[in-house]
């Protein structure tokens, strides 16, 4: 109940569609016991077409006899109508009968009408909220999540709730309202029938209530499952180039084909379990059914305490109170379903962000001075990848970062970003620590091309821009530093040209200039690469060096490189090993050294 509550607020915003949707629950309601009502003069005329007429106009004579009184007026407004005419008055309580079905039906189109934006709303607005957290929340949040699994949260999950909590809420006023009026009809025409019923309705409530309990775990699992396969799906698509060329085909069917086939037996549970509700509650209701027939007849032909029609009326009434009661018994199975699913979307709407920006976070719009580590240390996880790391950027200058993979060259970048904050010492710009810039801020100085071009499913223009607003000469401009102008504009559509999923149709080294382009035309003062040349051939990788160089003109730059030949050129050279500074200089200084970075140097010649 508790997630229940918190995804309720989520309704508020469509209230004015729950208070309609209630409107016109009461009306079906109300209408919906009225139906059967009106059966009852109808039994009149068909099975006792000789009864005495009805002389008087009846009047009211108090709340235990208003049924009567309903009869008595409807038998004689017929008659006046009618008079004698039997045909006629078979045909004016037939109408009567089609239009308060009509009503009753009109009513329950309307309230679901009106629901349904309420339903949809949510839906919507859940989405939204889920997918701005999950752009806003911190990329360490996402390397312990498989991006499955908050697919499938997206997807299915908000589904669920919309399917099972949301139609609860329809049922929360229709069904016991239904039942209300219901049981009062029901009442009136003969407390004693509906005392005796009353006494086996529980028991059969309760029997079908304990079919319900077990089920959350069930579904939970089934959820859980899916967002598996989803993983594997998108791990799939991402890598079908290497799964073809490791013939791993089998491999990855076998992988897929056990999770589906774990899901197929969760589910067979699962919905057998929900498959047995509905005929066990019917058989049980029928044996209420039983039990009134039974009672009932006696009462009708022992007796005689109450007429046929009545009777027939009375049947038809306790069969309406069976559907909503059914309903509300299958509610709080949906209500653990809902549960669970709700449970898997507040978990990540819940999360806190580590990595917020604090109160009056500093706003800064330039870059004037250095940005500074001082003892930085860090650590993923358990074990520390930057230990007391300390250097000094000054503006301007390009500093190049060198050594063995795993030695946290990446890392540095990710610290600069704030893309993760650092767990020991202060990383400033201007002397300002970048904890206390706003992350937007601080971004907007900062530039960054990676090893693999990111490029996203829309054209290369877009691209470029990346959401800014600009005229389609920068964008060209952008592309001519780039080196990539020439290429695009060979494109049958140019810069119109969609590149597909990821650039699929694009080289690599075009693609990366693409991705230089963009960083280009933000224009920041500080420039990150990391390896951005490390996945080239090296004929793409003379374009995409020199576009890099024209980039990095009369700007401070991180180059993170592989190839050394590509950062010869730098201010200082900063060779790491393990999380630390081993060597530091330029190139002269640093092969004059003959230690770490000579070596690397020798090798790579070689
Ligand atoms: N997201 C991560 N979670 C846990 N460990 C990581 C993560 N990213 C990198 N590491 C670890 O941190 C160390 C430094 O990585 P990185 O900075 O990427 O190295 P480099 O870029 O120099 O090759 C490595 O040992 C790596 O395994
Ligand atoms: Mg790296």
């Amino acid at each position: 109940m508790n997630y229940f509550k918190k995804i309720i607020r989520y309704a508020l915003p469509y209230k004015k569609y729950g208070y309609l949707n209630i409107l016109f629950n009461i009306l079906y309601a109300l209408f919906s016991t009225f139906s059967f009502l009106v059966l009852m003069p109808l039994l009149n005329v068909i099975f006792k077409p000789n009864e005495n007429p009805i002389s008087q106009k009846p009047v009211f004579t108090g709340i235990a006899k208003l049924m009567d009184y309903f009869k008595d007026s409807m038998g004689y407004y017929i008659q006046s109508v009618a008079g004698e005419d039997k045909s006629k008055a078979l045909i004016i309580v037939v109408t009567l009968v089609i239009v308060t079905f009509f009503f009753k039906n009109i009513f329950n189109y309307l309230a679901m009408y009106f629901i349904t934006f309420l339903r949809n709303g949510v839906l919507k607005d859940i989405r939204n909220d889920l997918y701005k957290k999950t752009i806003e929340l911190p990329i360490s949040y996402f390397s312990e999540k498989r991006k499955g699994d908050i697919m499938s949260r997206i997807g299915t999950d908000v589904l669920e709730i919309q399917h099972s909590f949301l139609s609860v809420l329809v049922m929360l006023v229709r069904e016991p309202l239904t039942i209300i009026f219901t049981l009062i009809a029901m009442i009136m025409i003969s407390l004693k029938l509906t005392v005796f019923v009353f006494i086996f309705i529980p028991i059969s409530g309760y029997l079908i209530s304990l079919i319900g309990k077990s089920l959350k775990k069930k579904s939970d699992s089934v959820q859980k499952e899916q967002g598996y396969f989803l993983s594997l799906l998108e791990e799939t698509l991402g890598g079908l180039k290497i799964i073809k060329a490791f013939n791993s085909e089998d491999n990855f069917n076998s992988k897929f084909q056990i999770s589906t086939l774990r899901f197929n037996n969760y589910s067979n549970k699962l919905l057998n379990r929900i498959n047995l509700s509905s005929p066990t509650s019917e058989f049980l209701g029928i044996g209420v059914i039983a039990v009134l027939l039974w009672y009932g007849g006696t009462l009708v032909l022992v007796e005689g305490t109450l007429d046929g029609e009545s009777f027939i009326a009375y049947m038809g009434l306790a069969y309406n109170i069976l559907t909503p009661a059914k309903a509300i018994s299958k509610a709080s199975y949906s209500i653990k379903k809902g549960n669970a699913a709700a449970e898997r979307v507040l978990e990540i709407l819940e999360t806190e962000n580590s990595l917020k920006d604090i109160d009056k976070a500093i706003i800064k719009s330039s870059f004037d001075n250095e940005i500074k580590f001082e003892n930085v240390s860090f650590k993923y996880e358990d074990e520390y990848v930057l230990k007391d790391f300390s250097l000094t950027i000054k503006k301007g200058q390009t500093v190049a970062l060198v050594g063995q993979s795993g030695s946290g060259k990446s890392t540095i970048a990710n610290l600069v970003t704030r893309f993760y904050d650092v767990n020991k010492g202060t990383i400033t710009i201007d002397g300002i620590d970048i904890k206390n810039l706003t992350k937007h801020s601080l971004r907007t100085q900062l530039g960054m091309v990676t090893q693999d071009a990111i490029l996203f499913h829309d054209t290369i223009a877009n691209n470029i821009a990346f959401g800014k607003e600009v005229t389609e000469e920068e964008i060209v401009s952008a592309a001519k530093i780039a080196n990539a102008h020439e290429f695009i504009s060979e494109l049958p559509k140019g810069y119109q040209t969609n590149i597909g999923d990821s650039g699929n149709k694009l080289s690599g080294g075009q693609k990366q200039r693409i991705s230089i382009a963009r960083a280009v035309l933000k224009n920041p003062p500080i420039m990150i690469l990391d390896e951005a040349t490390s996945a080239l051939d090296t004929e793409s990788e003379k374009l995409v060096q020199d576009a890099l160089e024209k980039m990095m003109q009369n700007r401070t730059s991180i180059v993170i490189a592989h190839r050394l030949s590509t950062i010869q050129k730098a201010d200082t050279i900063v060779v790491m090993k393990k999380g630390k500074i081993v060597e530091q200089g330029n190139h002269q200084e640093l092969l004059a050294e003959k230690g770490t970075y000579h070596k690397l140097v020798t090798m790579q010649t070689l």
